[in-house]
């Protein structure tokens, strides 16, 4: 790769931020150069392989091992008999990461899932651990599992929050008050898991009293911090490192019961361990998007204005962990309506911890809602846009607050332009083309926009380059070159002088990489802190005799293009650094988010139109095309933020399409466990999508102006294409994945 020395005019610092720049590291990924977690290969390292319960309820009876402890290159095993005790660390998700399950793994022979580790076995190579685990005999007292609705609603109950971040039950107005015609329907989504690229691995490997260990993660701090507790050693003893995650999707968001494994047996068998989960545990041992019923009434009057909205959750939990599905916060928030009723019941199930996927309760509960109105849309035969228009929320109708920016009209119309949607006849059936039904659609997107508190270093180095560090990661999303162009213009050097690392515990704290925050949170932390480094720069030279810019006031200063100008003279990073005989000038900061946060709302927002063929004879939809018209605020990329969101609508055509972990009633087992049976869109099942920003600033979210764009992308997109596949055959199908035999 040819390194550019000297910035074309068009890459000027100064305008760094709000171009497309491609991956700063995309050379490392398709050359295989970028190292993830399983591809550490640290001093004698062996193999863990954990060996998984086959049913989903009871109690383990006996392990017998006689013929694995045979088998070639063991070098032993652990379960609940001879594993150490761990302590339990604290569950409050406001206060620290938390792991995926309520209960530590090992430490006992009840069974809440199947797929719950019930033993590990050490080899000295993958393949002989593999081998071994095979040979393993786990006898069983099994009790009728629970993996259904049906089978649960005993054990129903309500939860009084979600995960302690916003209320679970909510009231406003008076329901009685409704008035108008009434539309009540249920919408059902099901279990659905994240599929990542890259399998959750771990090499994990201690000194004496200290554990480094390469995770696959979207927390690093966060895994420190709850290893820290389980062991019951400090935390500047534990290194969590993930240079690179190849996707999460929320499901590398908590921590991991296999991670505490992977360091409980490198600790026991005195080596450094090896544990990657295979395709098939993904799907039977990691987090998952729980099912959910959703039992949606919406009142309105004749000319569209929505007089009430009743939205009753019934979302799956688990009996190892607590994450329900959040559907009814896009009831409270999106559109204008006096009387609201939000309720959530939770049920929980024999499966492994649910957890957060992709728009945890947007991307379902929108579903839901933009399915009624389109109902609704009918009903009253008034064009979907416009009824939405009519209800048009300017203010946050559930808190009264203001928006901090809201541009979602803009963004129907635009999206309603680059669509042609006023050629659409509303008629359902109206399109077809061969044996093909034609149909469109459309419906609202919305995350809300996040910021967190977080830091970051940046130190200018001696020959004039620029290092950035903080304990944040990237994905897959972009983060590596979003946070390269930020500390680049601030300190008004090309991109090519920026290093960025992240991805260590070490390095100064960063958040979860969730929620869709990262841009706005350690986005801003990188500013203010390659800020503070320009402003001691700029104090050594104002104070150095030997200075050109001696004497000059920092505030008529402007860092460019490696230095310090004032309007008269100048002087550069190399010089000042060599001038004052320091090894590098360093600045480490803290960004918070502050009182805007009680003043106004933050929410994304986005119009999403979808186009699908329905072949009348098969069933078979394929969605033809997707506009989708996103108010993100301030677009620092538009390059990774377009891969972002159109990421977001391929995943949101799987949810709408395809997506469904299916698991029998008999022994609780998932048995949708490859990408054979579970499928997701693959480049055929993908057509024209077309993404567009608002891209104006957010005046109060951060000095950046910008929302994030990790999530926003999936809402909105099942409606959307359920809605179309209404249009086209006339068939309103409530429960997803819309597959050919819900259309025959
Ligand atoms: Mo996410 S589902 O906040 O990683």
């Amino acid at each position: 790769m040819a390194t550019i020395l000297v910035p074309k005019e068009e890459e000027r610092p100064s305008e760094l931020v709000g171009r497309s720049v491609s991956r700063v590291e995309g050379r490392l990924k398709v050359t295989g150069e970028a190292h993830y977690a399983a591809d550490y290969d640290v001093d004698s390292l062996v193999y863990a392989v954990v060996i998984q319960s086959t049913i989903a309820s009871g109690r383990i009876i006996k392990i017998d091992m006689k013929e694995a402890e045979r088998a070639p290159g063991v070098l032993g095993f652990l379960t609940h008999q001879n594993a150490p005790k761990l302590n339990t660390p604290i569950r409050d998700f406001m206060k620290e990461s938390v792991m995926d399950e309520k209960f530590l793994p090992l430490q006992d022979d009840v069974i809440r899932y199947a797929g719950q580790d019930v033993a590990l076995v050490v080899a000295d190579t993958f393949e002989n651990a593999s081998a071994a685990a095979s040979h393993v005999k786990v006898t069983y007292e099994e009790k009728k599992p629970i993996v259904e609705f049906n089978d649960g609603m005993a054990q129903a109950y309500k939860p009084e929050s979600f995960m302690g971040f916003r209320p679970a039950q909510i009231k406003r107005g008076d329901m009685t008050l409704s008035n108008g015609i009434k539309l009540e329907r249920t919408y059902t989504t099901p279990v659905e898991h994240h599929n990542p690229m890259e399998p959750s691995s771990w090499v994990a490997s201690w000194n004496g009293n200290s554990l480094t260990i390469y995770n696959s993660t979207q927390w690093v701090r966060g895994n420190r911090s709850v290893l820290s507790q389980v062991f019951g050693i400090p935390v500047d003893k534990i290194r969590v490192i993930s240079y690179f995650t190849g996707g999460g999707f929320g499901s590398k968001g908590f921590d991991s019961v296999h991670e505490i494994v992977a360091a409980l047996a490198a600790r026991h068998f005195l080596r450094p361990i090896k544990l990657s989960l295979s395709r098939q545990q993904l799907f039977t041992s990691t987090t998952h998007r729980p099912a959910t019923i959703q039992n949606l009434s919406l009142s309105a009057t004749r000319d569209g204005r929505l007089t009430a909205i009743k939205h009753d959750t019934i979302s799956q939990i688990t009996f190892s962990g607590d994450f329900f599905e959040p559907c009814g916060g896009v009831s409270a928030e999106l559109y204008a309506c006096p009387n609201v009723e939000i309720s959530h019941t939770v049920v929980p199930f024999n499966t492994a911890g649910t957890g957060a996927m992709r728009a945890p309760g947007e991307a379902t509960g929108s579903f839901a809602l933009e399915s009624a109105l389109d109902e609704l849309s009918y009903e009253l035969k008034i064009d979907p846009v416009e009824l939405r228009m009519m209800n048009y929320a300017n203010e946050n109708p559930e808190d009264g607050n203001p928006w901090s920016s809201k541009y979602l009209d803009e963004c129907y119309g635009l999206g309603s332009t680059q669509f042609g949607w006023t050629r659409r006849n509303p008629e359902p059936r109206s399109m077809k083309q061969g044996r093909h039904f034609l149909g469109w659609g459309m419906a609202t997107a919305m995350y809300p926009g996040i910021r967190s508190p977080a830091a970051a270093k940046v130190r200018i180095l001696p020959d004039g380059r620029a290092l950035v560090t903080s304990a944040t990661h990237d994905i897959g999303t972009g983060t590596y070159t979003i946070l390269t162009q930020i500390a680049a213009e601030t300190l008004g050097l090309p991109i090519e002088k920026v290093k960025v690392e992240m991805g260590d515990s070490s390095m100064p704290f960063a958040p979860v990489s969730g929620g869709s925050a990262t841009a706005a949170s350690v986005g801003t932390a990188v500013k203010e802190s390659a800020l503070a480094a320009l402003n001691k720069t700029m104090l050594l030279a104002a104070g150095d005799t030997k200075s050109p810019l001696y004497g000059v006031r920092p505030e008529d200063m402007i860092a460019e293009e490696g230095g310090i100008l004032s309007e008269r003279s100048s002087d550069s990073f190399v010089e000042i650094i060599r001038r004052n005989k320091l090894p590098f000038i360093e600045a480490e900061a803290t960004a918070a988010p502050g009182e805007e946060q009680e003043k106004f709302s933050f929410m994304s927002f986005g119009s999403v139109f979808a186009g699908v063929m329905v072949d009348s004879e098969l069933g078979e939809v394929r969605v033809s095309r997707v506009v989708g018209v996103y108010d993100v605020g301030k677009v620092i990329n538009p390059k990774t933020a377009r891969s972002q969101l159109i990421g977001g609508i391929v995943m949101g055509i799987g949810m709408a399409l395809m997506e469904h972990t299916v698991y029998e009633r008999v022994h609780g087992r998932a048995i949708t466990t490859n990408l054979a049976d579970y499928t997701v869109p693959v480049n055929a099942d993908i057509n024209k999508i077309d993404v567009e920003f608002i891209d104006k600033p957010d005046p109060h979210i951060s000095s950046l102006g910008a929302r994030g764009v990790g999530e926003i992308g999936i809402t909105g997109v099942a409606g959307a294409v359920a809605n179309a596949v209404y249009h086209a055959t006339g068939k309103r199908v409530r429960d997803l994945p819309i597959t050919p035999d819900k259309l025959l």
